[in-house]
């Protein structure tokens, strides 16, 4: 099987921040309350002429460019979002015309904040197999247009971004070297946005009773993502023959400094070896981990060799996890 790794990567946040001040003017909520309970201090909010494939454009363009990579070579392009400009056509689709990439295939794919970890690992399966050469993998969302701004206990914790990686052959024995996917559908109550589908069509009603937003059972979502992130990262450390003390970075998705902190004291892991950016951008479900990848790579923390585990976990229930050897210099 041919090994298959990170190329390139990309990121865009919206200029607009809203912070804790700013929202302390919008619902019953205080600074010290979201910092202490979240680790949260502002988010990005895309302009109103802003949708997710822009957001998402702007990302691609700079992850193919450090992949050095055309868009015309790009084989296959997925998406993970829950916030796509429209039912359908698809971001991805919207993607690639914009883009240029004309030979490539394309989908979205829907796995809430494990949508990253979705699709890395689906479009690892193509490049494995050598059905295809590169792939464009992308997680974008757009959650400021799906929040109840009136709910203090959603419209603090989430933010808009894009994050994109260029996935493509690498060296034998770097890049991926196990994943871990797993769902909870018997849980699915405890995260969601109930209308807007074919179930619950859009109607006054459901925009009166902002049943196009997100709900949220916090408190049980919580105990959830902490059970996830430890479980799933200890499944891919344990397909790919490894142990916590293999860990040279932890790159979890953003959704709560609780739950990053429960797997830090698990894993005994330095705080240097831990990628957060949660207080600047709160929670950008899918993009979180994409945008903190980047960072990282931009500040050069990664060397050639290094064991990364990135973890995601979200409304599905899903989640995801995946040990990269990391094969740039
Ligand atoms: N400001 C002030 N007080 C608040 C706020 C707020 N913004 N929100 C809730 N409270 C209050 C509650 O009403 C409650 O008051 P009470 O004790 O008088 O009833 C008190 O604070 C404690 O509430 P809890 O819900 O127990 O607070 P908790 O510590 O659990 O924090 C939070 C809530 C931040 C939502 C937390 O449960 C959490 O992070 N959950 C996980 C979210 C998550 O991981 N989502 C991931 C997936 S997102 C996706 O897939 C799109």
């Amino acid at each position: 099987m041919q090994s298959v790794g990170i190329l390139g990567t990309g990121a865009y946040v919206p200029e607009k921040v809203l912070t804790n001040a700013d929202l302390e003017k919008m619902v019953d909520t205080s600074d010290e309350w979201i910092v202490t309970r979240t680790g949260m201090k502002e988010r990005r909010i895309a302009a109103p002429d802003q949708a997710s494939s822009d957001l998402a454009l702007k990302a691609a363009e700079q992850a193919l460019e450090r992949a050095g990579v055309s868009a015309e070579e790009i084989d296959l392009i997925i998406v993970a979002t829950v916030t796509p400009d429209m039912s359908f056509p698809t971001v991805s689709c919207l993607l690639q015309t914009q883009l240029g990439a004309n030979k490539a295939a394309t989908f979205d794919l829907s796995a809430a904040c494990a949508g990253f970890l979705y699709g890395v690992t689906t479009a690892s399966q193509f490049i494995q197999t050598g059905a295809y050469r590169y792939a464009l993998v992308v997680g974008v969302e757009c959650l400021s247009r799906i929040t109840n701004w009136s709910d203090r206990e959603t419209a603090i914790l989430f933010g808009d971004g894009a994050g994109a990686v260029v996935l493509g052959p690498v060296e034998e024995g770097y890049g991926f070297l196990s994943f871990e996917l797993g769902g909870d559908g018997s849980k699915g109550d405890l995260l969601k946005v109930p209308a807007g589908g074919s179930r619950l069509p859009a109607s006054h009603e459901t925009v009166e009773k902002r049943l196009h937003t997100i709900q949220m059972v916090g408190r049980e979502v919580f105990k959830f993502a902490v059970r996830v992130i430890i479980s799933s990262t200890e499944g891919a450390l344990k397909k790919a023959g490894m142990t916590k003390e293999d860990i040279d970075f932890l790159i979890p998705h953003q959704a709560n400094i609780r739950i990053i902190d429960a797997a830090v004291k698990r894993f005994g892991l330095d705080e240097q070896k831990v990628v957060i950016n949660i207080h600047r951008y709160g929670n950008m479900s899918s993009a979180s981990i994409p945008v903190a990848l980047h960072e990282a790579v931009m500040e050069g923390r990664f060397q050639k060799g290094d064991k990364l585990v990135l973890c995601g976990f979200g409304a599905g229930l899903t989640w995801g996890a995946t040990v990269l050897k990391w094969s740039l210099e």
